[in-house]
């Protein structure tokens, strides 16, 4: 009972010396941050009131400047396809758009216009039929082709690239670039590009890039990660699941016959790895993932050590000096193996790289 007193006693302590240094520095910090905010808020109003005095068309100037910096830095907002007027162009944008989410079902083994590729569908690594963010999405394409890329050493244009996606990533022959087929899905892809500024790719397009680790990836420690996250879809040997109309998959084979060939972007660790990161185990999203960034590049070490069919890329990269960090077959102009040049660590090759450019 007499504890309770003193306890409610001190509560009501009145005011007095203890209090008085504890509330000081409160104090003085409370009028200290309304000073600030006076003086900042005046600040601000007087610029306002000085902007009607500039001349307006250099500040109309400056104004669509800053847009234009912004719009550059900005994520890639979709447009709408079904604002689209009716008619032949949507049509055919629609189709293409077809094209990319069920390809084998128009181009595959069974395919009812061509039977030229794999099986696999475009959507199976362009996500959302191209557009979903870190989704590998076609967002930059239309504002960068046709463009010289190193691996050529020519000026490629859509339809030379789309073809190189049909050869490589789905094991192919080339459609012929006046087809229907390769008309719409050039058009699809124009359509999905169409508000990007030429020249510029929005935050959030192609494959994101993860920081190189220390270690070589380690394909054992891979198996591990692959057993626990991905084989419930992909299968014990990574066969992928037919879906049951015959045409394509529910899970895409990640190697074996029906899978992508050693040419293609999936076969460099970067691509893969990076894939993985923001859109596996299915469902992931950016900016939420599962795995680490280490679990990533273990994961595709043990994927891209498994057989798959051989392209043959003898004549890629012509000027070797333009092979990226992880091209994974030689020769090579650095003194670094074919082994650390698969499985890393890319660091090293990187800054190697930067000192000869310097000379
Ligand atoms: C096995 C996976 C895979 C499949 C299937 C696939 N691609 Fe690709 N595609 C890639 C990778 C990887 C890249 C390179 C991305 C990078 O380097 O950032 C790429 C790049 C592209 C690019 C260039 C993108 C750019 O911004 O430069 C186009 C266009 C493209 N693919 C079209 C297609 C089309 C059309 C199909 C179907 C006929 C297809 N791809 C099927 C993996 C695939
Ligand atoms: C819940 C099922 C599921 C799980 C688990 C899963 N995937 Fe996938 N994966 C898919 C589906 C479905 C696609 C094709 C998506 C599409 O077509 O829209 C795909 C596509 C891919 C592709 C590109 C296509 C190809 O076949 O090359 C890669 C690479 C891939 N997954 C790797 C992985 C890895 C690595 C893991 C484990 C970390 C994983 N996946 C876990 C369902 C899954």
């Amino acid at each position: 009972m007499s504890d309770q007193r003193n306890e409610f006693d001190h509560d009501k302590e009145p005011f007095g010396f203890r209090t008085l240094v504890v509330s000081f520095p409160v104090f003085f910090f409370v009028v200290l941050v309304a000073l600030i905010l006076v003086i900042d808020r005046s600040a601000f109003s007087s610029l306002n009131a000085a902007i009607p005095s500039f001349d307006s068309e250099s500040h109309q100037k400056h104004t669509n400047e800053l847009k234009q910096l912004e719009e550059r830095a900005s994520w890639w907002h979709i447009p709408d396809l079904e604002a689209l007027p009716e008619g032949k162009e949507k049509e055919y944008i629609l189709y293409g758009q077809q094209l990319i989410i069920h390809t084998s079902r128009f181009l595959g083994p069974n395919g009812s216009v061509r039977k030229l590729s794999n099986g696999m569908n475009c959507q199976n690594c362009h996500l959302d039929a191209g557009t979903k963010i870190w989704g590998n999405n076609y967002g930059g394409v239309r504002a960068t082709y046709p463009k010289l890329r190193a691996r050529s050493g020519k000026i490629e244009d859509i339809p030379k690239r789309i073809n190189d996606c049909i050869q490589r990533s789905l094991n192919g022959k080339a459609l012929e670039r006046n087809s229907r087929e390769m008309r719409a899905i050039v058009a699809y892809i124009d359509f999905l590009g169409s508000k990007v500024p030429k020249d510029t790719i929005p935050r959030g397009t192609g494959i994101h890039k993860l920081s190189y680790l220390q270690r070589p990836a380690d394909p054992m420690r891979g198996k591990l990660v692959y057993e626990t996250h991905c084989a419930s879809c992909h299968g014990t040997n990574g066969e992928g699941m037919p879906a049951a109309n015959g045409f394509e998959y529910v899970n895409p084979p990640l190697w074996g016959d029906l899978s992508y060939n050693t040419g293609a972007g999936m076969y460099r660790l970067s691509r893969l790895a990076g894939y993985v990161k923001y859109n596996m185990p299915y469902g992931v999203r950016y900016p939420d993932f599962r795995l680490s960034d280490a679990e990533c590049w273990d994961v595709a070490a043990f994927i891209n050590s498994q057989p798959r069919p051989v392209m043959d890329i003898s004549g890629d990269w012509p000027d070797i000096s333009k092979k990226p960090v992880d091209h994974p077959f030689g020769p090579f102009i650095d003194g670094f193996s074919e082994q650390q040049h698969k499985y890393g660590p890319f660091g090293p090759i990187e800054q190697a790289a930067r000192l000869v450019q310097k000379k």
